[in-house]
């Protein structure tokens, strides 16, 4: 099915001072915008052009000879959960069931932030950190360039973009700051515990 590149869940301006109205610009206009349209491009005439996204994803995964198409699709696809990740005010600490949860697997939410950053900071070039129940566990995880967990049978509830073009107009070459940005003045937990709620 044809992918709809779908609008900021909030204005350009929302998340700034923490990232800038021209990041927002260049990575949804141009970026995501591309991705999208790309796809669109790569599965007209296809048998992959009546499926959804999803199924696209987890079907051409491993492929060489579809790399664009996946490329393309898992890139669409993450953007679109990478803006509903986060949220104007966001950050701070979970509540209810997602919070125990995370006590629960990581031992502590402190614990849990520790092994976030340490996924976002360790992914070497460009790539995604994420937070993914397996199971009925909670894990932090990364993934190079355009991968998905989901083609491992884990169910994404939060991701973080670190490729550059995510943090560079407002942080240059310091990864660190920009996901500490994220934790503490971004992340959408509420959308985290419906992931969850509906996982
Ligand atoms: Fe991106």
């Amino acid at each position: 099915m044809t992918y709809e590149l779908p609008a900021l869940p909030y204005d350009y301006t929302a998340l700034d001072p923490y990232i800038s109205k021209q990041t927002l610009e260049f990575h949804h206009d141009k970026h995501h915008a591309a991705y999208v349209k790309k796809y669109n491009a790569a599965i007209a005439d296809t048998e992959y052009a009546d499926q959804p996204i999803e199924a696209v994803i987890k079907a051409v995964a491993g492929d060489a000879s579809k790399s664009g198409i996946f490329n393309n699709a898992a890139q669409a696809w993450n953007h679109t959960f990478y803006w509903n990740s986060m949220k104007p005010n966001g950050g701070g600490q979970p509540s209810g069931d997602l919070a125990q949860k995370i006590n629960a697997n990581f031992g502590s939410f402190e614990q849990f932030i520790e092994a976030f950053q340490t996924a976002g900071a360790t992914q070497f070039g460009s790539g995604w950190a994420w937070l993914v129940l397996d199971g009925t566990t909670l894990k932090v995880t990364k993934t190079l360039n355009a991968e998905n967990p989901m083609t491992q049978g884990l169910t994404p509830l939060l991701t973080m973009d670190v490729w550059e073009h995510a943090y560079y107009l407002d942080y240059q070459n310091q990864r660190p700051a920009y996901i500490e940005t994220f934790l503490n003045n971004l992340v959408n937990w509420d959308f985290v515990a419906q992931n969850l709620a509906s996982a």
